[in-house]
C-alpha cells in the first residue's frame, strides 16, 4: 500500500515538473533491457540534482558511479556550456552505454567518464590537483564510501557540497551487528561525517518509486 502511493506521489509530481520525463523514461528502459540494475535515482531525484548544480552554479563536478548516466545527464544539464562533470564508473559496458547516452542527451561535450575502478580514478585526480570541485556526488558501491568520503574532502574548497546517496537503505543503517557490508560502509562513513570539523550535514529520509531510503547533503566548511 505504501509503495503504491509513493509511486502514485512521484507520477504526479514528475507530470507536473518534469518537462523531459518521456526521455528519461526511455533511458531507463534500454538501460534495463541492457542488464544495468534498477537503482538510478528517480526523476525527481535526477531534478534535485540538477536545482542543486543551478543554485550552487557549479562548474566542476564529481560523480563517483555513472551506472548508465541517468544523474549525471541531469546534473550536466544543470552546467553551465564551459561546465565540467567528471563521472567514474568501474563497468565497462555501463560506461559505453553512458557515454552514448551522453550523446544522446546532447551533454556529451560537458561530461567526461573514466572508466576504471574508482579509488584509482580518484588518486589519479588527486594527483592530477586541477582545480576543486563544486559538487561530488557519491553513488557507488557502498563498501567503499569512507575512503570516497576521503578523497572528496581531497578534491574539495571551502564552500563544496558533497550529496551520497542511499544512506537509510530501507532503515538497515540501524542494524548494528548486521554483515550487510554495504550498511558497514555507510555506517563508517556515517561516523567519519559526525568526527570531521571540516564538514557540517543533514540526512533527508526519502520515499518514492525508489522505496525507502535517503542522502545525506555535506557542506565543506574549510
Ligand atoms: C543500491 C545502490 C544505489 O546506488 C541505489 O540508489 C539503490 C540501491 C544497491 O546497490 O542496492
Ligand atoms: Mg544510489
Amino acid at each position: 500500500m505504501e509503495q503504491f502511493l509513493w509511486n502514485s506521489i512521484d507520477d504526479l509530481y514528475e507530470d507536473l515538473l518534469i518537462p523531459d520525463g518521456e526521455h528519461f523514461e526511455q533511458l531507463q528502459s534500454v538501460a534495463e533491457e541492457k542488464g544495468v540494475p534498477a537503482i538510478a535515482v528517480s526523476k525527481l531525484q535526477g531534478r534535485f540534482l540538477y536545482l542543486i548544480v543551478k543554485m550552487l552554479g557549479a562548474k566542476k563536478i564529481l560523480e563517483i558511479g555513472t551506472l548508465a548516466g541517468f544523474s549525471s545527464i541531469c546534473m550536466a544539464q544543470g552546467l553551465q556550456e564551459d561546465g565540467k562533470l567528471i563521472s567514474l564508473e568501474i563497468d565497462e559496458s555501463f560506461a559505453e552505454l553512458a557515454r552514448l547516452n551522453f550523446e544522446q542527451a546532447g551533454v556529451s561535450h560537458k561530461i567526461d567518464v573514466m572508466n576504471a575502478p574508482a579509488l584509482q580514478s580518484l588518486e589519479h585526480l588527486r594527483q592530477q590537483s586541477g582545480e576543486p570541485f563544486d559538487l561530488i556526488f557519491i553513488d557507488a558501491d557502498k563498501v567503499n564510501n569512507p575512503h570516497y568520503f576521503n578523497y572528496a574532502l581531497k578534491l574539495s574548497k571551502a564552500g563544496t557540497v558533497i550529496i551520497a546517496d542511499n544512506v537509510v537503505r530501507q532503515g538497515d543503517i540501524l542494524k548494528d551487528n548486521t554483515d550487510d557490508m554495504s550498511v558497514q560502509g555507510i555506517r563508517e562513513f556515517n561516523k567519519m561525517i559526525a568526527n570531521n570539523d571540516r564538514v557540517e550535514a543533514t540526512t533527508l529520509q526519502t520515499v518514492g518509486s525508489k522505496g525507502y531510503d535517503g542522502l545525506m547533503l555535506i557542506r565543506v566548511k574549510v
